[in-house]
């Protein structure tokens, strides 16, 4: 029988699905020695390699993804586990643990911020990822919650839109389109655009709306961030489509030097939307944030 403890596949996890020790150590607020020193006893106690490190590259072995695979099982039941008996002793503690696109984080934390004021029992881990992570994620049932703007198909999930999520066009403010009204999509035809990264969900929503109309999409650069976008359409590289909430008068100075063009059929409706497992049973925790998130995006304004 293997002696392992909870703390070692806890670093394994880590370790294995950072594909890093100093980012293990870092999650795990102890020194990059411990993570190490804690993955040579399982090593040992394994009796096969479990990682291996080329350069700074971390890699798993065929036996490292076996036991991969098996740790997030595991943690899973354990974190449901701790998350019953937090029921058992008294509602309304504990961890949530949330998926969310990088879209959402112009207006997730003005959700989370006043649930952890009204519920200071309750611990949040946030992952902010693209699409593709996620849905990596949510295949591992790694979260109690998710949040996404196009959730997938084919999957047995419970998806509830809670917000409004249009997509717009948007331009420099100079551009020879900025004062045109209701212009046909087959005009941006023969534009520019700066996309984001393959595995987004903004990109595959961008993917199919260019395919639907039978139009090229010209890529001239590809972009990992929607801040890093709204900069380069004001900068001229090109027009994008992105989510009306990446736009925030207020507190973004590019935005001063962009504009929505006004296209036809845009902006297009779409929504957020909050997934999980259908046969997952969900922890009073995540019961409640979804109580809270249909109450108080309702009372998130007119612009959401
Ligand atoms: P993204 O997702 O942030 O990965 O582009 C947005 C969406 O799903 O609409």
């Amino acid at each position: 029988m293997m002696h392992v403890s909870l703390r070692q596949l806890r670093t394994f996890e880590a370790v294995a699905r950072l594909r890093s020790f100093s980012r293990a150590a870092e999650e795990m607020h102890v020194t990059q020695p411990t993570v190490s020193k804690q993955i040579r006893l399982l090593h040992d106690e394994v009796g096969l390699p479990l990682i291996e490190q080329i350069g700074k590259k971390v890699f798993l072995t065929q036996a490292g993804e076996q036991l991969y695979t098996t740790c997030a099982d595991w943690l899973e039941t354990w974190g449901r586990f701790e998350q019953t008996i937090a029921d058992l002793k008294g509602v309304k503690q504990g961890r949530l643990r949330i998926s969310a696109v990088t879209t959402t984080k112009y207006f997730m934390p003005r959700i989370l911020g006043p649930f952890c004021s009204t519920y200071p029992g309750i611990d949040i881990a946030l992952e902010v990822i693209n699409r593709d992570r996620l849905l990596d994620r949510l295949a591992r049932n790694q979260d109690d919650l998710y949040i996404m703007g196009v959730p997938p198909e084919g999957l047995d999930i419970e998806c509830e839109p809670f917000m409004e999520n249009p997509l717009v066009v948007l331009a420099p403010v100079a551009h020879p389109m900025a004062r045109r009204k209701r212009i046909p999509f087959a005009d941006l035809a023969n534009e520019p655009f700066v996309v984001r990264e393959h595995g987004s969900g903004t990109r595959l929503t961008v993917e199919r709306i260019f395919q639907a109309h039978n139009i090229p999409l010209r890529i001239r650069m590809e972009l990992g961030s929607n801040e890093a976008i709204k900069q380069a359409v004001a900068g001229g590289l090109g027009l994008a489509l992105l989510s009306q909430s990446t736009l925030n008068p207020d507190l973004d100075p590019a935005q001063k030097e962009i504009t929505v063009l006004n296209v036809q059929g845009f902006p297009i409706k779409r929504s957020w939307y909050v997934v999980y497992t259908k046969n997952k049973k969900l922890s009073v925790v995540a019961n409640t944030f979804l109580e809270f998130l249909k109450a108080h995006v309702a009372l998130l304004g007119p612009r959401h």
